[in-house]
């Protein structure tokens, strides 16, 4: 569709709420005032309403010694209780909470009568391993229903998990169990991979034995899953099927404070060093219900929700496991990726347990563009009433074939913007309450209070000017802090427009009707199918092969993944370019280092990289190149010549 002939489209279609679906829809155009008129208030209503406290709070927020914020101060609960424990004695047993679909094929239903047999088994488990309140355990799981089972027992016990995406490397896996000191890591065998089993605990392995330094694991649990081959050690590597499977199915839930800490979860800033963003109980587990709720619009009692995240991600903390089992919803759990073993797979799934609301990213809605919409129209998809996005801009393209292919031409769908560190949705439209703009996020959610600054920090309101996305209110779900490092926590969010706004990171702009457009990341940080990567950390891997000199990495936009990593090379004095092996042994050393989602599109080997006089790297030089684009303004550079250097003396290679 040309640019044109989009927005005449977007002009005529109606995108106010279906008559039939405010009357049911769980978020009201009330509660916008409610909350602006209370902010405190409607939380607190929020946190008692949707949550059970085995201690009730005595103060809503204490933000005295801001940004360090502390949420229903005094309440007690667990976080397990809740997801599970509480809706068998209301009598939900029987719900399914997870239908499980393997990649091959098996399947498993989990009620929430077997969940709560399932986590108690696993919290004993843990607590026979020694695994104590505060201590922290890794978790480097496919996506099967022991992962869940294991957060859950880790929340029941008090032990802050930090999960760790299967797709990341040994060497990452390293670093961040040792950044959290973590004694126990939870992992399986192998894990499923487009019909064929890979190894996982293998690299858990290689984590542990990593170069001289002692590891702080003591203990390795390992469910058993594709019968992958492994290593064993006898002290230290225990089968889950032996440990967990005899222990009793009874487990007593110790409340916890509203604060304790319940997991820590790595994400990509500007430095080479990966971010232990964490979070604690009561407020994270109150806006998680709250936000699955009123945006996704989840009705327990007759939904079926999925959520296509990896539980490796923010994403799948808070809308795979604590919203949706929280708020008693039963919910679709795949384990596979979209093609296998067809095209097919996702809406194959849809049909055949009717999901109702589907949560998923516009990177995938892309691929599924280019592989034509005759697949989803050869299934049945009628069940579907609410679509979800996450993780980037949605483009107007993308949404509308959302809309007519997936949604029957008729379900909203709500853009949620948020980030690992504000763990759970910010800002959205409220299905049922908002009109709909293709392409927006829209509005703060009830709650949630954003605006949009200027370079000199002064908020603005005017149509069409860019500007920095800050949040002006403290709000529940929010990180408390960065693992081990308080200073880098208000360095990196609190000091740009100084101690009143956090700094999200992004450009933001609002439209004449008033709605903000998110406009991707202002910082050393790139979107790459949703999942968040930094240049540095790249850059890092890059410059530790032996034949690199220097590197520079940017992010350059890519028709599907929305972004794709390009580096530029300069080898070192001694080493030979073999053209596309160098460039090919330079992808997979990132690959090594990092994990596949790192594993640059382009590696350009480069005889020079443009800097400024102060030795800066001009990362929008480079991104024009990588972009294909005629090389801007270069009269900052040291020297400017460079970029003609550059573009003459480069040898590309490309991604397979
Ligand atoms: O740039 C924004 C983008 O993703 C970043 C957060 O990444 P991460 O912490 O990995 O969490 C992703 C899942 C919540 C944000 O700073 N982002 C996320 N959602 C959107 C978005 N950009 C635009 N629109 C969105 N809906």
């Amino acid at each position: 569709m040309s640019d044109d002939s989009l927005s005449s489209h977007l002009h005529e279609m109606d995108l106010s709420p279906q008559p039939g679906f405010t009357e049911q829809a769980n978020g009201t155009a009330a509660m916008y005032d409610e909350a602006a008129a209370d902010h405190e208030g409607f939380w607190a209503r929020q946190a008692r309403e949707r949550i059970d406290w085995s201690t009730d709070f005595e103060q809503t927020l204490d933000w005295t010694e801001a940004p360090f914020a502390k949420w229903f101060v005094g309440g007690e609960l667990n976080v397990a209780y809740n997801c599970v424990d509480r809706h068998v004695e209301n009598g939900n047993g029987d719900r399914v909470a997870i239908h499980f679909e393997g990649e091959g094929g098996d399947t498993r239903t989990v009620t929430y009568a077997d969940l709560q047999r399932e986590v108690a088994k696993a919290a004993n488990a843990l607590e026979s391993l020694g695994v104590e309140k505060g201590d922290r355990v890794a978790v480097y799981m496919p996506m099967i229903p022991e992962t869940v089972v294991t957060m859950l027992a880790c929340a029941r016990i008090g032990a802050p998990h930090s999960v760790i995406f299967g797709g990341f490397s040994a060497e990452a896996l390293h670093t961040r169990i040792a950044d959290a000191d973590a004694k126990l890591v939870v992992t399986t065998d192998g894990q499923f991979r487009r019909g064929k089993p890979a190894p996982l605990k293998a690299a858990v392995d290689a984590a542990i034995h990593h170069g001289d330094d002692a590891s702080p694991v003591e203990k390795v649990l390992v469910v058993k899953r594709t019968d992958t081959e492994v290593e064993w050690d006898d002290e230290r590597d225990v089968w889950w099927h032996d440990l967990v499977d005899g222990q009793p199915t009874t487990h007593d839930a110790q409340p916890m404070d509203s604060e304790h800490p319940l997991f820590i979860l790595y994400t990509s800033g500007t430095t080479g060093k990966p971010k232990g963003i964490f979070h604690t109980s009561g407020g994270y587990l109150t806006q998680a219900a709250y936000t699955n709720a009123v945006v996704h619009d989840v009705h327990p009692e007759s939904d079926v929700y999925w959520c296509t995240a990896d539980v490796g991600w923010v994403t799948g903390h808070t809308y795979i496991v604590y919203g949706p089992l929280a708020n008693g919803a039963t919910q679709v759990m795949y384990e596979g990726t979209p093609d296998t073993p067809h095209q097919g797979r996702w809406w194959e799934i849809i049909e055949k347990y009717k999901v109702s609301v589907l949560y998923t990213a516009p990177t995938a809605i892309r691929t599924f563009m280019k592989w034509g919409a005759d697949i989803p129209a050869t299934f049945d998809l009628s069940s579907i009433r609410v679509l979800g996005s996450v993780g980037e801009p949605i483009n107007p393209e993308a949404w509308l074939w959302y809309r007519k292919h997936i949604g029957g031409d008729a379900a909203p769908i709500v853009d949620t913007w948020w980030q690992t560190e504000t763990g759970g949705i910010m800002i959205s439209p409220l299905p049922g309450v908002t009109t709909l703009e293709p392409g927006s996020a829209q509005r703060p959610i009830p709650g949630i209070a954003a605006e949009i600054l200027d370079d000199d920090g002064a908020p603005f309101t005017e149509a069409e000017k860019v500007g920095y996305l800050v949040l002006t209110k403290p709000w529940p779900a929010m990180l408390r802090g960065i693992w081990g490092d308080p200073e880098r926590y208000k360095e990196t969010y609190w000091s740009r427009f100084g101690p009143k706004y956090y700094f999200a990171g992004d450009g933001a702009k609002y439209d004449e009707k008033g709605n903000i457009w998110l406009l991707g990341r202002v910082d050393d940080v790139m979107n790459v199918s949703g999942h968040r990567l930094s240049t540095a950390e790249i850059e890092s891997a890059l410059v530790s092969h032996p034949s690199v000199a220097e590197a520079a990495v940017v992010g350059a936009s890519d028709e599907t993944t929305g972004q794709a990593v390009c580096a530029f090379v300069i080898l070192r004095g001694d080493a030979t370019d073999h053209g596309e092996d160098t460039v090919q042994e330079l992808r997979n050393h990132v690959a090594k280092e990092i994990g596949p989602i790192a594993k640059p599109r382009q590696v350009m080997i480069v005889p020079e990289l443009p800097k400024t006089r102060s030795g800066k790297i001009m990362r929008r030089l480079l991104k024009d190149v990588a972009e294909n684009r005629e090389v801007g303004d270069v009269t900052t550079l040291a020297d400017s010549s460079v970029m003609s250097l550059i573009k003459d003396g480069m040898s590309t290679g490309s991604a397979d």
